[in-house]
């Protein structure tokens, strides 16, 4: 019983999005970890079949059984490898098994499909072929890459250098690992590595986070010393990432609305070894940028709220319909809206990050493009050239990210800085270079190799070519 009850507990919190799916099971100090993790990602895969045959045979007025709690017992007494209970849960299944098994057939005809496997929508079954490498970024705060580099040796991983094109990431196997290509802090295993009671993760050594979601604070990269604004800031890992590039020199405020989601950051933070932080349990938008505390703010990360439409395994219910998906989407492109001109009027702001695990262009490209109208004084900076997928034209300066082509969550960035009058127009866009990749095949020599060139010059304006 406690399993179900667990699950669906996890499944809870997953839908208030209090975390990622995987971290929820961990942190839930379940006895059977494994048991859980399978249970709850195959039931959130079935979500929507479930949800189905829920409604159709009206089993929640039936048994008081409240969603998430019947999808997680649906799921095993249906589709997984039966109860694992017995009592009044598995008593209540039986007595309405013939029911279930009748909606599960109707849902198959109507699908014309004839296993289980097949019921699963489009974007599920793609999803499990397409299996993201595990990224594992490396917090500066308390150690360093070529110290994680070592203890993974000494533990039996491989080291295969830093990678140099993205199919490199694609071929990792068994215990191998690299460096990224793209972003110096962070490492690449297997997609089957999972870290999550591995003693650098618990430790706050390293941080599981998709590397994706590790561009907006890397191509902020607010100096050590900076006065730092995270808006919409929980569960924090772009905070805490934020924390590492300024070496916990400077301030760095952190917002957010939702009190579960800011007290869990909280511990986020004091494992990763965060110190420059000030958190507040607050709306951004309600922030006023003339007052003295924030007038100073001179860099923000703006990672709003959003349809969450990139995240592979996130989704939890087959789509809305058609004109509710089109109002949501409305609202949350209009919140975001709201959002990036409100960052935009902090008097001292140079620069502001804009991102979103949305692939939505109105919750992306069109959100940058009213605010650039609306706010004529920043422009668009170009970034990562050698990044594969760009912002949809005319928008190229930004970065689009997806399974298929960076082999990451689908996720949307752009940096907005902030133009001096008079000033040259071929500014140039500095990212860290502190981490570097020793480049070691066979583990023995430990040469170290810059990691990236990574001082980008703007295009030179047609006057100054001439
Ligand atoms: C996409 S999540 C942020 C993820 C976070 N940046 C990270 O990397 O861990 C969006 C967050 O915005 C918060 N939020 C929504 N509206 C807000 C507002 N008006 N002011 C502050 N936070 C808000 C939500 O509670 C949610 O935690």
């Amino acid at each position: 019983m406690a399993l179900y009850l667990k699950a669906a507990e996890v499944l809870d919190k997953v839908e208030r999005k209090e975390g990622a799916l995987k971290t929820l099971v961990y942190e839930s100090k379940f006895q059977n970890i494994k048991q859980l993790y399978a249970l709850v990602c195959e039931t959130q895969k079935f979500s929507s079949v479930l949800q189905d045959i829920i409604t159709s045979t009206k089993l929640l007025k039936q048994t008081k059984l409240r969603m998430s709690l019947a999808k997680v017992l649906v799921y095993d007494f249906m589709i997984g490898q039966g109860l694992k209970c017995g009592g009044s849960w598995k008593a209540m299944m039986v007595k309405h098994r013939p029911r279930l098994q009748a909606a599960l057939a109707r849902l198959k005809v109507k699908k014309k499909v004839s296993s289980n496997q097949d019921l699963l929508p489009a974007y599920i079954q793609q999803a499990s072929e397409t299996q993201l490498p595990r990224y594992v970024r490396v917090n500066t705060l308390k150690t360093t890459v070529e110290d994680v580099i070592d203890y993974f040796k000494r533990e039996g991983f491989s080291y295969q250098g830093r990678a140099t094109r993205l199919t490199d990431l694609h071929s990792l196997a068994g215990n191998t690992f690299l460096c990224d290509l793209h972003i110096p802090d962070v490492l690449v295993f297997p997609h089957k590595k999972d870290f999550h009671d591995h003693f650098l993760y618990q430790a706050g050594h390293v941080i599981l986070q998709d590397k994706a979601s590790c561009l907006p604070a890397y191509l902020l990269n607010p100096p050590p010393g900076a006065l730092v604004l995270d808006a919409c800031a929980a569960p924090g890992n772009k905070t805490s990432h934020l924390a590492a590039i300024m070496r916990n020199k400077g301030k760095l405020f952190a917002f957010d609305l939702d009190a579960k989601r800011l007290s869990n950051m909280s511990t986020l933070l004091l494992r990763a070894g965060v110190t420059c932080q000030q958190l507040a349990h607050q709306d951004f938008l309600q922030i006023d940028p003339e007052s003295p505390q924030y007038s100073g703010v001179e860099y923000i990360l703006l990672d709003p709220s959003c349809s969450g439409s990139g995240m592979v395994w996130l989704h939890d219910s087959s789509p809305a319909p058609p004109e509710e998906e089109k109002n949501r989407l409305q609202a949350l492109a209009a919140f975001q809206q709201r959002c990036l001109n409100h960052a935009l009027r902090f008097p001292r702001l140079q620069r502001v990050v804009y991102s979103t695990c949305s692939i939505h262009k109105q919750e992306n490209e069109e959100v940058v493009t009213a605010c650039l109208k609306d706010n004529q004084g920043y422009r668009l900076v170009s970034l990562l050239p050698s990044w594969p997928e760009r912002g949809l034209p005319p928008l190229t300066q930004c970065l689009r990210a997806s399974t298929s082509k960076t082999l990451t969550h689908g996720f949307f960035v752009a940096l907005l800085e902030r133009q001096v009058p008079g000033a040259e127009d071929d500014s140039q866009l500095e990212l860290p270079t502190t981490a570097e990749c020793p480049k070691s095949v066979s583990g023995s020599v430990m040469e170290v190799v810059p990691v990236s060139t990574l001082t980008k010059k703007k295009k030179r304006s047609k006057k100054k070519q001439s």
